[in-house]
């Protein structure tokens, strides 16, 4: 399409203002420009504004939601019983090589404030580890373990894909073979103003960024990936997010619940903090499976309670998934639209001199899908308690709640324990925390084994494992 047609389909869609700035641009920067704006949706772009711009967005019903079928934490001699099967069975799919991991680091981690990827923060309490190399050196331990290939994706954005590969290059992809690690990238969208135009971040630049992580079902598909884990054998995807220091990746007890259920999306869950905590809550919504949002839950349904005074709705959604490979190729081959949700920011915009602007207060929304609304598509969902202390505590914010200190804080907490189970001795303090940073690697311990040798010894600051 030329930049007649071009023009003329921006100006059918109300966009015309992209064009603003283009007689005066030079050759390349017309070029680029033309081929940002043939590669746009704009039927999509406008049914977004139609929802969210000119209808304000449809509130959520109220009505309609329900308590799950939630496979708690193990307390009786037949639950613990059925976790070891799962266990069992998790273990068995991982040793015949059936398990793949699937990483999602599109997102631009703008709370963290960071002007790279998220993964490449340098998180660990003492070695300054940082995320990729400590879920690196996860994958590995259970490749080692398991004697399995257990193949590794991650998936990135426009927004941090040539940074991410670069930094597995330079760092020798974190001691993993090269072509054991596949990326793929998510696709991006547009942010629109509150009248719902386009957003230009220069005079020949169309702002967008990541769709959100629910890109990541259709980039899974369309990179190849998903044909690559197959080929590989592979068919049990464990799903998980760049930004959780505690996770356990491929932990074969939910794998084993996933597999043993039958399900094609599962999802682990913890009791929340308090109401309004955070994260998403898992609920029947319309009779199926979902993930609620905490912005769309009604605050009487966020504050219901049992007779026994605990939350009805407790179950707070920790994004760590398994993910059947045949589910995510049926979404794909039929048609597959998870809902787009609206977050209103602060977006950096071209001004009438053709000046790029970085606004503090919100000018924007931005687009996105979540993962989670894959949910209510699958035909069976398995969702199991965890523990907060053993699998999650998310680095989102610089300070404060979910903040580098707060994952730091939990990884000392969880590393002293296990050191305390195998008998070693760890100062705490007053309040019970220990006092010592410590540090130990998932290739040394991935949950606690490993440690007889610190048996009557104690871990003095700064100790690395
Ligand atoms: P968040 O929603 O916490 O976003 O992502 P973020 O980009 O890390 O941080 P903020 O909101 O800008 O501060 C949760 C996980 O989903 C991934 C992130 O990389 C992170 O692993 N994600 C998010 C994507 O892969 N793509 C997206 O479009 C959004």
């Amino acid at each position: 399409m030329n930049a007649a047609e071009l023009k003329r389909r921006a100006e059918r869609y109300g966009q015309e203002h992209l064009f603003r700035f283009f007689d005066s641009l030079p050759a390349g920067g017309r070029e680029s420009l033309l081929r940002q704006i043939a590669a746009l949706d704009f039927d999509l772009v406008d049914a977004l504004v139609a929802k969210f711009v000119r209808r304000k967005g449809d509130p959520e019903p109220a009505g309609g939601i329900a308590e799950a079928d939630i496979l708690r934490l193990p307390r009786t001699g037949e639950e613990m019983r059925r976790e070891r099967e799962a266990r069992a069975a998790g273990e068995e799919a991982l040793r015949a090589g059936r398990v793949a991991a699937f990483l999602v680091a599109g997102g631009q981690g703008t709370r963290l404030g960071l002007d790279r990827p998220k993964g490449e923060f340098e998180i660990g309490p003492v070695t300054k580890r940082s995320l990729f190399r400590l879920h690196a050196e996860k994958i590995a331990a259970i490749r080692r373990r398991y004697r399995c290939a257990l193949p590794w994706a991650i998936m990135t954005s426009e927004a941090t894909d040539a940074r991410t590969r670069q930094y597995f290059e330079e760092n020798g992809f974190l001691g993993l073979p090269e072509d054991s690690v596949r990326f793929c990238v998510q696709e991006s969208i547009p942010a629109v103003d509150f009248q719902g135009r386009i957003v230009m971040d220069a005079p020949d630049h169309i702002h967008m960024s990541p769709n959100g992580h629910g890109g990541s079902l259709k980039a899974l598909y369309a990179s190849g990936v998903l044909d690559w884990f197959c080929s590989l054998g592979a068919d049990t995807i464990y799903y998980f997010q760049v930004d959780n220091v505690l996770l356990r990746i491929a932990d074969p007890a939910f794998i084993g619940y996933h597999l043993l259920g039958g399900a094609e999306m599962s999802l682990k869950v913890l009791a929340k903090n308090d109401p309004y905590e955070k994260v998403g809550v898992y609920a029947l919504k319309g009779g199926r499976p979902a993930v609620i949002e905490y912005s769309d839950l009604p605050a009487e349904l966020a504050e219901a309670r049992n007779p026994d005074g605990s939350l009805k709705y407790w179950a707070g959604s920790i994004a760590i998934h398994v993910l059947d490979a045949g589910f995510v190729r049926r979404l794909n081959e039929g048609v597959f639209a998870l809902p787009y949700h609206k977050a209103e920011k602060a977006v950096p915009f071209v001004d009438e001199t053709g000046r790029t602007v970085k606004p503090r207060e919100k000018n924007a929304l931005k687009f996105e899908t979540f993962v989670f609304d894959a949910l209510p598509l699958a035909r069976r969902v398995a969702c199991v308690e965890t523990r907060r202390e053993e699998d999650f505590s998310p680095v989102k914010n610089a300070t404060g709640v979910d903040s580098v200190e707060t994952a730091r804080r939990d990884m000392i907490e969880l590393y002293s324990r296990w050191l305390e189970a195998a008998g070693a001795k760890v100062p705490r303090d007053a309040s019970g925390r220990a006092i010592n940073p410590v540090e130990i690697s998932p290739l040394t311990s991935l949950e606690g084994e490993n440690l007889e040798s610190w048996r009557g010894r104690e871990v003095g600051p700064g100790t690395v494992i």
